[in-house]
């Protein structure tokens, strides 16, 4: 099958885990392990090749490569250990050798692990290493933290990524496979496109990213992260209403597309805009947007951080090009978006809004000025926001 575009995929080959023949049967024989929200996310992202050329949940050799120098064993540039975690009395059932079957939640049955490895979570090892901090309170790392003792590594075997209940939120139309994106961008004639990951409404800061790079890429793939986020950041359902109505207003339909990355957010900054570079280079995408505190939380990380880390690695080892971009804001002078690269900073001069202040004025149904949110992005959040305080 032809990919395309030009850029090959992470390690070289696009991992596809799911099984070609059934496993049903043999899973009914094999000890169980429900996945937590993150693992089944992580799950999707192996089977489809996102994780490429990752086949399995972490062994510890790459455990501790990973975390000590952003490198599988081999060498391969990857920044955050994809574990498998389970508790003590789950171990209990497993044995070294053997094999597992993987739950959702919801109960669906979705692969089978082979447990070649099982060895203890060395959490003080990932936590400082991956989030650069051990405080309860960064998501990430409080999420390492409460999960399991123990880790098992090994390959995966997928029946099934879709969870039986909840396929309201599957977005089954927006959920393009690498592959399926690599064959979209061949037919739209792509051969270089930008990749925008968010986990928000598409703001003016962000229109500006993703226009300033469709002008020197054949296309945009905007990609919002659409697994597991922490309490308070907007419902994916209510972020797709906005993005379709960002683009069918001010993009180009042409040369924008927009599918869904359905991966967990892990808050892990630098580390975690590593992995969501070489997660959409899997996808076919030759540059990636990165933009102030990408993927930061809090002020755990410093503003271009997430594009330092880059310098880290050869271009080739990364393959997919960083576009990085200065703090953005609209400046009332200007009459436009500007950055400090292209506009003097001014006294009073530019628009700049906390999360919060928008939030209370969403919930009280007003609009954030145009300068920040065009208005019929804030008609969505207001209606969204406005329903949310009266349930
Ligand atoms: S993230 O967790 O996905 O990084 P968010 O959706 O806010 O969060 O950001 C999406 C992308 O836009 C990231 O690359 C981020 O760095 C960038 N970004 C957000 N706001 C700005 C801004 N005002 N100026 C420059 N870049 C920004």
């Amino acid at each position: 099958m032809s990919t395309g575009n030009l850029i090959a995929p992470h390690g070289g080959t696009l991992v596809n885990r799911f099984a070609e023949s059934n496993l049903t049967e043999e899973a009914t024989s094999l000890p169980k392990i429900t996945l937590s929200t993150k693992q089944a996310c992580d799950l999707e992202m192996i089977a489809i090749g996102a994780f490429s050329p990752l086949t399995g949940f972490c062994k510890k050799v790459d455990f501790e490569s990973i975390c000590n120098d952003m490198r599988l064993a081999n060498g391969t540039v990857w920044p955050i250990p994809i574990t498998l975690a389970v508790d003590e009395d789950v171990k209990a059932t497993l044995t070294e050798g053997g094999k597992a079957a993987l739950y959702h939640e919801d109960g669906t049955f979705m692969a089978i692990i082979d447990c070649d490895e099982i060895y203890a979570h060395d959490k003080s090892l990932e936590i400082p290493t991956v989030f650069g901090t051990e405080d309860e309170a960064h998501p990430g790392a409080k999420q390492v933290m409460d999960e399991g003792e123990w880790l098992i590594g090994g390959d995966i075997h997928v029946a099934t990524v879709t969870p039986e209940v909840d396929p309201g939120e599957q977005f089954t139309e927006y959920r393009l496979a690498p592959a399926a994106t690599r064959e979209d961008f061949a037919n739209r004639g792509w051969k270089t496109v930008a990749a925008f990951q968010t986990r928000n409404p598409i703001h003016r800061a962000h229109e500006y990213l993703c226009k300033c790079s469709q002008e020197i890429c054949d296309g945009l793939l905007i990609h919002p992260l659409v697994g597991e986020t922490k309490e308070g950041d907007i419902p994916a359902d209510v972020r797709m209403d906005c993005y379709n109505t960002i683009i069918d207003n001010y993009f180009v339909r042409d040369c924008t597309a927009l599918s869904v990355m359905p991966g967990a957010m892990r808050y892990a900054g630098p580390r975690e805009a590593v992995l969501h570079a070489l997660i959409r280079k899997n996808y076919g995408v030759t540059h990636f947007i990165v933009g102030r505190d990408h993927a930061g939380v809090g002020d755990y990380y410093g503003t271009y951080d997430a594009q330092n880390i880059f310098d880290n690695f050869t271009a080739e080892e990364i393959g997919i090009v960083p576009l990085k971009f200065e703090h953005a804001a609209y400046s009332k002078k200007a009459q436009g978006m500007v950055s400090s690269k292209t506009f003097p900073k001014l006294e009073g001069d530019q628009i700049f809004l906390s999360g919060t202040k928008v939030r209370e004025l969403l919930e009280k149904g007003e609009r954030p000025p145009a300068e920040f949110s065009r208005p019929e992005v804030a008609d969505v959040l207001i209606e969204w926001a406005t329903s949310t305080v009266t349930a």
